[in-house]
């Protein structure tokens, strides 16, 4: 593998969250080739999304890839994924008002189990990023899935970067800190009451009142919820995810060039008594490296993860059972 020339994948990448994504990672040096994959009946054709970022005065060479379900898309879609370094999924339906991100595992576990399967099939080296929700749920399904064709699960990753991102631009707002470098570790899962933002981890948010902390709390876990809800039946965050979902994909590729980068994600992990869960993951050459221990938590913190844990092993063990049921 030669260090800065990857071949990523977006598939989705002419969604909502795959047309931003798929233009930050056509803008990372490390990408040599794009992919835009997505299905014929898209809202812009992915031919076009690539095409349109094709002129950006970057090294990447991007293509499109459209495919059509009926059309055994997963045979079709081996020259966009053959030789693929990482796959970035961003595919799947997302929530409207007043759905839980659970609402949507019938749905986005079929697509993610299609696309998982195609990348079994024609880069089972790559790492494969899963975005599509519910995370807490496709991620043990899909990881289960890749180890029973004997692939290795530290090549799957969920997408849990947003919770951060979002955590530290809260503490920001509060404290003043300058907002480069400040960085809240989030752990659990990503919905509801399984993220866990791990404020005292973070020194900046040493200047928060501790019974200002629940409430900072909730507003990172209902953060998806206020996008949802503002976006008013037209889909759920895109933006910010797109920018979230390239500095996780960024990391990636800097720790298959043999830089190591950390960041939060949600791994199959031994860290807890879960065996699935966000925490701050070394990825390197070959993908997930290390899973790192969660650290000291506050007595509030410990509530909360015991409060998750129950919350969490129920949608996990759905994708277990996902899994078997869908060999
Ligand atoms: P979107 O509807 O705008 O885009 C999804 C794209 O996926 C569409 O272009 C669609 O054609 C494509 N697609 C569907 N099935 C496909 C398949 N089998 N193969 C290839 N492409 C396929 O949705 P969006 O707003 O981009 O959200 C996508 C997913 O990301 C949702 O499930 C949403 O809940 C999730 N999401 C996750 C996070 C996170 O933090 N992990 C954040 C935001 C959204
Ligand atoms: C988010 O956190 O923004 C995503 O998981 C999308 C959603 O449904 O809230």
């Amino acid at each position: 593998m030669v260090a800065g020339n990857f071949k990523v994948c977006v598939v989705g990448g002419a969604g909502g969250i795959g047309q931003p994504l798929s233009m930050l990672m056509a803008m990372d040096p490390n990408v040599a080739e794009l992919c835009v994959y997505d299905l014929t009946v898209s809202m812009v054709p992915a031919e076009g999304v690539a095409a349109d970022l094709s002129h950006l005065n970057k090294k990447s060479k991007v293509k499109g890839y459209a495919f059509d379900m009926a059309d055994r898309a997963i045979d079709k879609a081996a020259e966009c994924l053959t030789g693929c370094h990482l796959v970035l999924v961003p595919a799947g339906v997302p929530r409207k008002p007043g759905q839980d991100r659970k609402d949507l595992l019938n749905i986005n576990a079929g697509i993610a189990k299609n696309i998982v399967e195609a990348c079994a099939k024609y880069c089972p080296e790559a790492v494969v990023a899963l975005i599509v929700n519910p995370v807490n749920t496709v991620v043990p399904a899909m990881c289960e899935l890749w180890k029973k064709k004997g692939l290795n699960p530290c090549k799957i990753v969920g997408v849990s970067t947003l919770d951060v991102v979002r955590a530290s631009k809260f503490v920001h707002e509060i404290t003043g800190a300058p907002i480069d470098g400040l960085e809240v570790p989030v752990i659990g899962g990503h919905a509801g009451t399984t993220i866990l933002p791990l404020f005292s981890q973070c020194p900046a948010a040493s200047a928060i009142p501790a019974d200002k902390i629940p409430d900072l709390d909730t507003k990172v876990q209902n953060a998806g919820t206020v996008v949802v809800t503002a976006k008013n039946g037209k889909g759920s965050a895109t933006l910010s995810m797109a920018y979230a979902g390239a500095r996780l994909g960024k990391a990636v590729l800097a720790g298959l060039a043999g830089e190591a980068s950390v960041e939060c994600a949600y791994v199959a992990s031994s860290v807890t008594e879960l065996p699935y869960f966000a925490s701050k993951v070394t990825f390197g050459k070959q993908g997930v490296e290390t899973v790192h221990p969660i650290g000291d938590l506050s007595d509030y913190e410990k509530g909360r993860l015991a409060e998750l844990t129950p919350i969490l092993l129920e949608e996990i063990t759905a994708g277990l059972e996902y899994a078997k049921e869908n060999e």
